[in-house]
């Protein structure tokens, strides 16, 4: 037996006992519970001062548990399923009746994802049932991107951590309301919302509208210790850098600056952007920066994705000015 299987045989253990896991996806580290015990599920809550309110995404091993975790399913669901599972999308579809309330913030929709990750598909494949998991930092703070990032966001909260190296997305799923009218995106993320309608051959809403239904639509969100500002290019930066005393730098690496910084991170390409934003703005931290600029990718693809986490991550470190 590798060490790899005997990992995933305690962590099986663990999550059937009640108890907590973090394990790596291809997007972030989630914090993963037994999504059908409402005790085990609690415990998460609690571990990240998470409102009670705030549904979680269960995973799933297999698009062929869907009828087991929802009804009502339309057709377009399926398709979506076919074309990007396993993969960084989590669809919200009706919940079947006996899914615990506990898991769905009160909702009678779910949030159902089937990760593409090969630790986080063998712990599902071995576990069996479907895996409650927020992203496995405290509420409101910078999603991890590597094991070490989950240990230090919650300690000993967690029963155990399942290191699987760095997270190869680096940003959350895109998240899409199959039960709307027109379908919408209720966050960006992994897959891009141009290939989803082109999957669909449909237009798909991008812009969420109504009271937040996720904690990724709540303003505030995704925030480090260290004030962020984002930019849209290189002299805007210069002209807000004068508010920092010790500034850490985001931007891409062909985007030429002029002041003094510390950069934080120089990615070549806007998948680099996405997949280094996290452990950027942890490092900004880590050096005591007191302010982060950074300097936005391009609106397409999973830059759309990059520009809302930096938005929320702004607003939630605003000084007022
Ligand atoms: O990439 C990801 O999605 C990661 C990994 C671990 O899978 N998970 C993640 O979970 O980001 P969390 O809890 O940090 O964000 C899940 C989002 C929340 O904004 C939640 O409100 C939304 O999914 N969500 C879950 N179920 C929902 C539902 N029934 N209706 C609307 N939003 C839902
Ligand atoms: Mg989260």
């Amino acid at each position: 037996m590798t060490v790899t299987a005997q990992q995933i045989d305690k962590a099986v253990a663990v999550l059937r006992r009640g108890g907590l896991v973090a394990f790596p996806t291809e997007t972030v580290y989630g914090l993963g519970a037994d999504a059908a015990n409402p005790a085990a599920v609690r415990r998460i809550f609690e571990a990240k001062g998470r409102p009670a309110n705030h549904p979680l995404i269960v995973h799933l091993a297999d698009a062929a548990q869907l009828d087991e975790w929802a009804v009502d399913l339309p057709e377009s669901a399926r398709r979506l399923a076919a074309a990007c599972w396993p993969g960084a999308l989590t669809m919200v579809v009706r919940k079947a009746p006996w899914v615990p309330l506990e898991t769905t913030g009160g909702l009678d929709t779910i949030g159902l994802r089937v990760p593409a990750q090969p630790l986080a598909h063998a712990l599902l494949h071995s576990f069996g049932g479907g895996i409650a998991a927020p992203s496995a930092n405290r509420f409101g703070r910078v999603s991890p991107t590597r094991a070490a990032d989950v240990a230090q966001e919650l300690g000993d909260r967690v029963d155990l951590i399942l290191d699987g190296g760095p997270c190869s997305v680096g940003l959350e799923s895109t998240i899409v309301d199959m039960c709307a009218s027109p379908i919408q995106v209720l966050r960006p993320g992994g897959v891009a919302a141009e290939d989803i309608e082109e999957i669909l051959q449909a237009p798909v809403e991008r812009q969420a509208v109504g009271p937040a239904r996720a904690p990724g639509m709540l303003e505030a969100h995704y925030a480090p210790l260290a004030r962020v500002i984002a930019v849209e290019d290189a002299r805007a930066a210069a002209d807000v850098a004068r508010l920092g005393r010790h500034v850490g730098l985001i931007a891409l690496s062909d985007v030429p600056v002029a002041f003094p910084s510390e950069r934080l991170a120089a990615p070549s390409t806007v998948e680099a952007y996405a997949h280094d934003l996290y452990a950027a703005l942890r490092e900004g931290d880590a050096r005591r920066v007191d302010l982060i600029i950074a300097i936005l990718p391009p609106p397409r693809g999973i830059g759309t994705a990059v520009r809302d986490r930096l938005a929320r991550a702004a607003r939630g470190t605003e000084v007022g000015e």
